[in-house]
């Protein structure tokens, strides 16, 4: 079995951040979303992974490179315009051959791993198996329709009535017979080949399709709520860890971890949460749910529930929550005689206490 994995497409949810980085290389726990998905993709024994890069791919290239480091063998197939996620396998045909595969949207992490759903589709004899979890509003998502024995009768990309509640997730399972449906099928409304077309015409050819109910925790990382939610998620399953530096006047509480050449002075330390290499982190409340990353300087703030990119500096800001601060960007407080100024990038958000 080989793997593709979607790391094209605009991110526009995702801005400002999406104007300047990918929004699969966006860290979740200080490792960005695309390497937490390769990582469970090698669980699965699979080690030929093609991706999908688009604008950003140079980038992409730059962070991951050839995936020696991650036990896998990368080769990057450029999409020329996001035209859609069954455009991705139509460019990918080459790479994929007649082989089994598994489609991974770059975007999206199951952080309990897709082991055992692999399995059950190697075990399976089925054309296609795709995974499904159970969502409170299903209408921002691909719709799956099932029979009692768990086969899907009918999927429908966000529809505006869902029949169901069970949202198609970031992982689908693939036969050779997926190419004969990608090669059928037309552009959408809105200008895609869509993956839910393509896998409802290999159920109109009387194809069998499964739907597996993911189990384990699921999160489209699409939007700036789901990066914090997801954050949260998987700080809470790192270990502690203190390989930088902590001084006697901090005091640490919960799973920390403390990357070698990050600095704590004076501070008080609530896990779950991650400090970066090279962070200095002085008389400030951090945590719990706080992935600061490298290089960042953090002084005289409280901060909880946030992620902080490379470089970021917060200076005397008490009470920073649910936010999420960009590559080397710098937030003061102002000195209370004079009004605030904030420059504030495109389609950036900013909640300002008054
Ligand atoms: O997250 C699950 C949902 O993902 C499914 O329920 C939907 O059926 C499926 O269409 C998809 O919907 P999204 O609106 O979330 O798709 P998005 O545009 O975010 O693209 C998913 C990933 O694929 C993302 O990493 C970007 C990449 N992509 C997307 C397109 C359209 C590409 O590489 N090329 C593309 O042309």
């Amino acid at each position: 079995m080989k793997a593709l994995v979607l790391s094209g497409g605009t991110g526009s949810r995702l801005r400002p951040f999406t104007y300047s980085t990918a929004k699969q290389l966006l860290p979740v726990a200080n490792k960005p979303v695309l390497r937490h998905c390769l990582e469970k993709i090698r669980e699965t024994g699979v080690s030929e992974v093609g991706i999908i890069v688009g604008d950003h791919g140079d980038q992409i290239r730059a962070a991951i490179g050839d995936g020696a480091d991650l036990g896998l063998e990368i080769t990057y197939i450029r999409q020329q315009a996001p035209l859609g996620l069954a455009h991705c396998i139509a460019i990918a045909a080459g790479f994929l051959g007649d082989e089994n595969f598994v489609m991974y949207l770059g975007d999206n992490i199951l952080a309990d791993g897709i082991v055992a759903a692999a399995e059950t589709f190697r075990a399976s004899g089925c054309d296609a198996t795709v995974l499904v979890a159970g969502v409170p509003d299903p209408r921002a998502y691909g719709v799956a329709e099932l029979d009692a024995d768990g086969r899907i009768l009918r999927l429908v990309e966000k529809p505006p009535e869902p029949k169901s509640d069970l949202a198609v997730i970031g992982v689908y399972f693939f036969t050779a017979a997926i190419h004969r449906s990608v090669a059928a099928i037309r552009p959408s409304g809105r200008g895609e080949l869509e993956i839910t077309d393509a896998i409802q015409h290999l159920l109109d050819s009387g194809g069998t399709v499964l739907a597996e109910k993911y189990q384990g925790y699921w999160q489209d990382t699409g939007r700036p709520e789901d990066l914090l939610d997801c954050n949260r998620e998987l700080l809470a399953r790192l270990g502690p860890r203190i390989d930088g530096e902590i001084d006697a006047e901090t005091s640490v509480e919960g799973s920390v971890v403390i990357e070698a050449g990050a600095k704590v002075i004076r501070s008080r330390l609530v896990g779950p949460l991650v400090v970066g290499a090279g962070s200095v982190i002085s008389d400030s409340a951090i945590g719990p749910g706080v992935a600061v990353g490298r290089e960042c300087v953090v002084s005289g703030a409280g901060v909880t529930d946030s992620i902080l990119l490379e470089g970021a500096a917060v200076d005397s800001v008490p009470a920073l929550r649910h936010s999420i601060i960009g590559r080397w960007a710098k937030l003061s407080a102002a000195d209370g005689t004079r009004p605030s100024r904030l420059i504030v990038g495109d389609h950036a958000q900013a909640e300002v206490a008054t």
